[in-house]
């Protein structure tokens, strides 16, 4: 039988989402999914990215990784978005992206999919669950098929986040992923793996 086929499309200015994006993809690849890592494209002005180092930095170590095409989506038998905070809702660079996914949404091609999502914020109750619901309303729309983690594993209720998988970042933006958000996320890839491989088998 046919690997599923996975996508992960994330934004990341500082590299959060980057680092939960590889890890998610290394955990699709091991549950045995074909796997397409992507982020989308960077829009903010130059002298925004200049302002802030570690974006800038960002930027320029990321700068050759391949980015998303709509293609991706319409590939894919479930998709994982991921994006950071920003004031409680999906980053205009993800947002971006989403929108000019029109002809593909016009034709059915995002439906019966599925679809889950992962975010950071800076600060705990941030804005988390809020930003994931906010994703979710555009999955809604392609007639996408939303597995949200819920606690359907023991180590949900250690990482408390029914609604996908999150981080706190911290006042210096900078606190890595501990065991707790690894885990989150290896469930996340194993379970949108395996609800796809059961849906295309139905
Ligand atoms: C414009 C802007 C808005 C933000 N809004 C929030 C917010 O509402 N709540 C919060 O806790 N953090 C907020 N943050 C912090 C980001 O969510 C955090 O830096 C991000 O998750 C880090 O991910 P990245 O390293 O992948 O860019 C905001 C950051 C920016 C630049």
């Amino acid at each position: 039988m046919k690997s599923v086929k996975l996508a992960v499309i994330y934004y990341s200015s500082t590299g959060t989402l980057h680092a939960m994006a590889d890890r998610l993809a290394a955990a699709g690849e091991k549950a045995g999914a074909e796997v397409r890592l992507r982020q989308v494209r960077e829009l903010a002005p130059a002298e925004a990215i200049a302002s802030n180092a570690a974006w800038k930095q960002h930027v320029d170590r990321t700068k050759d990784e391949p980015r998303a095409q709509a293609d991706d989506v319409v590939w894919a038998d479930a998709v994982l978005f991921g994006t950071p905070t920003r004031y409680g809702n999906v980053a205009s660079q993800l947002k971006q992206f989403l929108d000019t996914l029109g002809p593909q949404w016009v034709q059915g091609l995002l439906a019966d999919k599925v679809y889950a999502g992962f975010t950071a914020s800076m600060t705990a109750h941030g804005g988390q669950e809020s930003t994931l619901l906010a994703l979710y309303n555009t999955i809604h729309h392609f007639g996408g098929i939303v597995a949200a983690p819920g606690y359907t594993d023991p180590l949900k209720f250690v990482d408390g986040n029914p609604y996908g998988v999150s981080h706190v970042t911290g006042g210096g933006n900078d606190a890595p992923l501990t065991d707790v958000q690894d885990a989150a996320l290896d469930h996340l890839a194993q379970r949108v793996v395996r609800i796809a491989g059961k849906l295309r088998a139905a």
